[in-house]
C-alpha cells in the first residue's frame, strides 16, 4: 500500500496536475479540420503506448509520419527479410483514430543496412530498389496519403548527393523510385524530400531545376517536401521562403512542411527566446496558409520530451510546441492563434 502511494505521488505528478488542467488546454485539431489543414507530427510506435502521449496527440493532430520504422534500415534489415512490426503499429493506430499518414521514406543515404553496401552494379541496385519500392509501398497501398518517395538527394553544394544510388544509377534512380511509386499506389501523393532548401540557395535551385525537368520528362512527382529544421534564435528570409515556395507551387507542385522543429540555443529557454520561437511558428504558419498548395505542416515531434534535436545538435533544444511536461509553449499559443483567424 505504502508503495502505492509513493507511485502515484511521485512518478505520476505530473501526470495529474496536467489531467486536472487539461480540460483548459484547447486543442488544434478541429482548427486544423476546419482550415483544410493537416497538422501533425511524427511519431515512434512505443510512444503509442503512453496514454498522455496518446491524448495530447489526438486532441491536436490529424497526420503522423513515423520518425523511423519506415527507414530502410528498420523496415527491411536484411535483403530478403522485412520487419513491419513498427510501421504497421503506427498505420494501424491512424486508421484507428482517422488520421492520415506521411510515408517517410523510401530512398535515403541514411539509416540503411549494411547489406545496401554489396550492391555492386546500376542493374541490380535498380532491382533491390523496384523490389523495395513495390513491397514497402504496396503493403500500405491506400494507407499512405504522402510518401516521401527520396529524402536528401541534394547535396550541400547543390549537386546530387554522392550516395550509393547516385554512384550506381546515377539521377535515373531518382526518376525510376518515382515510376514505381506511383505504380504500386497510384491513390498517394509522391514527394521529394529535403532539408536547407526552404529558402532560395544554391540547393533550392538544384532541387527547383531537377523537378522543373523531371516533370518534363514526365517523372510522376507531386510535390516537394520542406523538412524546416531550422533555428530560433533569428528570424528567417520569410521572404526569400514565400519566393520559394510560390516557384516550387507554379510548376505545378504542392509543398508540405514535413519535419518542422524550431531549436532554441538553450535547453532552459528564457520567456524571450520562447516568444520568438512562437513568433517564428506563427509567421511560416501564416505563410504556409497563404498557399492553397502548402496545406500540410508537420512538426518533427510532439513534445520536447521526445525530440532529436538536443541528440542532433549539442546545446540546442525545445524546439517543439508541447515541453518536456506535455505542457503547451508559447508556440503552441502562437499556432491556435493562426488557426483561429478567420
Ligand atoms: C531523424 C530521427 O528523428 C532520429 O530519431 C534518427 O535517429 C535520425 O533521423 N531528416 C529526416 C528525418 O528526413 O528522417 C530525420 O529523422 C531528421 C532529419
Amino acid at each position: 500500500m505504502k508503495r502505492f502511494f509513493r507511485l502515484i505521488f511521485s512518478a505520476s505528478m505530473p501526470l495529474i496536475v496536467f489531467l486536472m488542467g487539461s480540460n483548459n488546454i484547447p486543442s488544434l485539431r478541429e482548427l486544423a479540420d476546419k482550415k483544410g489543414l493537416l497538422l501533425g507530427t511524427c511519431v515512434m510506435p512505443n510512444y503509442l503506448d503512453e496514454d498522455m502521449y496518446v491524448k495530447t496527440l489526438l486532441a491536436n493532430f490529424n497526420i503522423i509520419t513515423p520518425e523511423n520504422h519506415m527507414k530502410w534500415g528498420l523496415i527491411h534489415p536484411e535483403r530478403n527479410k522485412y520487419n513491419w512490426d513498427g510501421a504497421d503499429k503506427i498505420v494501424n493506430f491512424a486508421e484507428k483514430n482517422n488520421l492520415k499518414v506521411r510515408g517517410h521514406t523510401l530512398v535515403w543515404h541514411n539509416q540503411n543496412p549494411n547489406w545496401i553496401n554489396e550492391i555492386k552494379t546500376k542493374e541490380e541496385a535498380l532491382n533491390v530498389l523496384k523490389e523495395h519500392i513495390y513491397t514497402v509501398v504496396g503493403r500500405y497501398k491506400g494507407k499512405i496519403y504522402a510518401w516521401d518517395v527520396v529524402n536528401e538527394v541534394i547535396d550541400d553544394y547543390g549537386n546530387f548527393r554522392n550516395s550509393i544510388w547516385y554512384q550506381l544509377c546515377k539521377e535515373e534512380y531518382i526518376d525510376k523510385a518515382f515510376q514505381w511509386a506511383r505504380e504500386a499506389d497510384p491513390n498517394a501523393k509522391l514527394f521529394i524530400n529535403d532539408y536547407n532548401i526552404e529558402p532560395i540557395n544554391r540547393k533550392s535551385d538544384a532541387l527547383y531545376n531537377y523537378c522543373k525537368d523531371a516533370i518534363k520528362r514526365g517523372v510522376p512527382i507531386d510535390g516537394v517536401g520542406f523538412q524546416f529544421h531550422i533555428q530560433g534564435d533569428i528570424e528567417p528570409n520569410y521572404e526569400s521562403i514565400r519566393k520559394n515556395m510560390k516557384r516550387f507551387i507554379e510548376l505545378g507542385l504542392e509543398v508540405h512542411i514535413t519535419e518542422i522543429d524550431v531549436r532554441l540555443p538553450s535547453l532552459k529557454p528564457s520567456k524571450e527566446q520562447l516568444e520568438l520561437q512562437g513568433k517564428i511558428y506563427r509567421r511560416l504558419l501564416e505563410l504556409a496558409l497563404e498557399f492553397d498548395k502548402a496545406r500540410v505542416f508537420i512538426f518533427w515531434g510532439l513534445t520536447d520530451r521526445y525530440s532529436w534535436v538536443p541528440h542532433f545538435f549539442k546545446g540546442w533544444g525545445s524546439a517543439l510546441i508541447f515541453d518536456e511536461n506535455y505542457q503547451p509553449k508559447p508556440a503552441f499559443y502562437s499556432i491556435l492563434e493562426v488557426l483561429q483567424e478567420k
